[in-house]
């Protein structure tokens, strides 16, 4: 989603600005522009690509500060005008912004009361107007007075002509990191688009303020009161990922997922003890003990592994466990308990839904602990202790990789809690022994993935698709569909096997291909009536399975066997066929598989 680069330092501002926003691209989004300094200010936008930015900023003139910005449509449709970055009527003031103003309705009339005739349909549009309002020689002073006006999220760089020797920076609710270099200074959404200038960072903090020059940065509350500095040493992965060979990232990701679920274990399963140490979490056998209830927080992908994770805890460590979508939870004004024990499940680590929710919690005096791929992140930040996934970085826009460790991390963390409880130190050896070789599994049904080209000619037409999975695997299908309709747009839904027959059967008639996730576990005789239930409807079945399970094999129209594997790890393999199922529709119906239509890597909007 949005993203934001600002520089200030010694080389020519325009290469910097259009690296960092190519190192952002992969977050979505529609537009893109860049401000640099000069009289007025220049500025040059495009809809589309970064690319395309680049060739509309061909003739740019020299300057050594400005700002740049990927767009994507909130308030407004996909046009040059609505892109950022916003100018003020004399185009000496210029804003980026991510986030939303709530309130911009009132403002604009108030505005345009005032004689301000806006360019856009955009809600940013009314900062760099209320600046030039306030302004009287101090931007600081201009930017903390606008500011005290809007309502809302967001996390802006305002550049001024009258002022070439600073950046003025604030942030609310919307991510900001200071790169401080050698004279020179880097602004962004995101670290990624700093690391390649510097690793000492300042993570600007909700309501305030900050004073960019190329000397470094001064923070100060939105109120005016001095902050100490916090600078940081950021480490971790933030290299741009190439694709190693593959076409598509989304390829890449997903035949990179033997290695991201083994670093993902490394170090942390304990065989002999049959048990688990997840150091991030900071909690002893004690702690683990008092733990009463467990409520698993995410979106899109990382909700479904929370429910994986979820159920994994009920069925081992025997603790009531949940999963719930963090955009539902934080506005239904949540019970916290105070014996339980939240868990935020973020692969970016930026999800603003996500974020709203730990804040909800913490709010009400309860605990939660991240469960995040990206280092540093906002949520990883907020969060302060939890376990990292180590994943890599995720490139393709659907998620594939993060899912994967995002069960491993979550099934750790059962073997954990279960052996605090009542699971045996022989069984716990089972469950850590399941968990050690799962990246052998996946690796195993990755080497030899079965007839998908055939499941995709039976699914890219169709008008419907419906996928099926009991217990761990249901889950598995709500993944399945989501990947499906987010890099194939195939029409199609999940449900609970048994669930179907009290009305998406309705839907089945001759052909209408049905995906049933059925691995040899506790289900499997129920789900077997249930496919014979499709196979009854003329449906087609497409159906993954343990390898070697003949009978459920017999009942399918193509079929997907997977190595066998612990019902609770299930998930880690039965996901990676759906996964290639999705990639391979998308790719034969011709879509942007790594950049679908619409999506955004990083939700950093409600
Ligand atoms: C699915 C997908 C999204 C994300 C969701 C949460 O392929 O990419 O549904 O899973 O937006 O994102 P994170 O995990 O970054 O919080």
């Amino acid at each position: 989603m949005c993203g934001i680069v600002g520089y200030i330092g010694v080389k020519p501002a325009l290469p910097v600005l259009l690296e960092g926003l190519r190192r952002l691209e992969y977050r979505g989004y529609d537009s893109a522009g860049v401000a640099l300094l000069g009289e007025p200010l220049w500025l040059r936008r495009a809809v589309g690509r970064v690319s395309d930015l680049v060739q509309a900023a061909r003739e740019a003139p020299e300057a050594t500060v400005g700002i740049a910005h990927t767009r994507w449509a909130t308030h407004g449709g996909v046009t040059e005008a609505n892109a950022h970055p916003h100018l003020d009527a004399a185009s000496r003031i210029a804003v980026v912004h991510n986030g939303i103003i709530e309130n911009m309705t009132a403002l604009r009339a108030q505005l345009t009361s005032e004689g301000v005739a806006f360019r856009s349909e955009t809600d940013t549009e009314v900062l760099p107007h209320l600046v030039r309002r306030h302004y009287e020689g101090d931007p600081v002073d201009a930017v903390q007075r606008a500011l005290a006006h809007i309502r809302g999220t967001y996390g802006i760089v305002v550049l001024f002509a009258d002022h070439p020797e600073l950046l003025v920076v604030a942030r609310n609710g919307s991510p900001l990191v200071v790169g401080v270099g050698e004279g020179e200074t880097v602004v962004a959404s995101d670290p990624q688009a700093v690391v390649q200038h510097t690793r000492r960072v300042v993570y600007l903090q909700d309501r305030e303020l900050a004073v960019v020059t190329r000397a470094g940065v001064e923070v100060r509350g939105l109120d005016g009161a001095p902050v100490d500095l916090n600078v940081e040493l950021i480490d971790g992965d933030y290299d741009v990922a190439n694709r190693e060979g593959f076409p598509h990232f989304m390829l890449k990701e997903i035949h990179e997922q033997p290695r991201s679920v083994r670093r993902c274990l490394r170090g942390r399963v304990q065989s002999e003890d049959g048990m688990a140490k997840l150091g991030g979490f900071q909690m002893t056998p004690r702690d683990l003990a008092a733990i009463q209830r467990i409520v698993c927080i995410g979106c899109g992908t990382s909700y479904h592994a929370g429910m994986a994770g979820a159920m994994a805890i009920e069925a081992l460590a025997r603790i009531p466990a949940r999963a719930e979508i963090a955009s539902e939870f934080r506005h239904r004004h949540p019970i916290v308990m105070r014996d339980a024990l939240f868990l935020a499940i973020s692969q970016s680590g930026e999800t603003a839904d996500t974020l709203g929710a730990i804040q909800e919690v913490q709010l009400k005096g309860g605990e939660v602990l991240g469960v995040v791929n990206v280092v540093g992140s906002t949520i990883a930040r907020t969060c302060g202790r939890g376990v990292y996934l180590h994943s890599g970085p995720e490139v393709a826009v659907a998620s594939t990789k993060a899912f994967t460790s995002q069960v491993t991390a979550l099934l750790l963390l059962t073997l954990m809690l279960a052996r605090t409880r009542d699971l045996s130190l022989p069984r716990g050896q089972e469950v850590a022994e399941a968990l050690a070789s799962a990246p052998e599994k996946v690796a195993h049904y990755l080497a030899n993935p079965g007839p998908v080209d055939a499941a995709v000619e039976l699914i890219r037409d169709a008008r419907y698709v419906l996928f099926l999975g009991r217990g761990f695997s249901f889950p598995v299908a709500l993944e399945g569909a989501l990947k499906l309709k987010e890099v194939a747009y195939v029409p199609c839904e999940a449900y609970p096997a048994g669930e179907m027959k009290h009305g998406p059967i309705a839907m089945l008639e001759q052909g209408t291909p049905v995906v049933c996730v059925v691995p040899q576990d506790a289900q499997r005789d129920k789900a077997i009536s249930n496919m014979r239930e499709v196979q009854a409807r003329g449906a087609h079945i497409i159906a993954v399975h343990t390898e070697g399970d003949d009978e459920v094999a017999s009942l399918a129209t193509v079929s997907l066997p997977v190595p066998p594997i612990a019902d609770f790890a299930s998930p880690l393999v039965t996901v990676l066929p759906l996964q290639l199922l999705a990639y391979q529709a998308g790719i034969a119906l011709g879509r942007d598989v790594d950049k679908p239509r619409n999506l955004a890597k990083s939700v950093t909007v409600e």
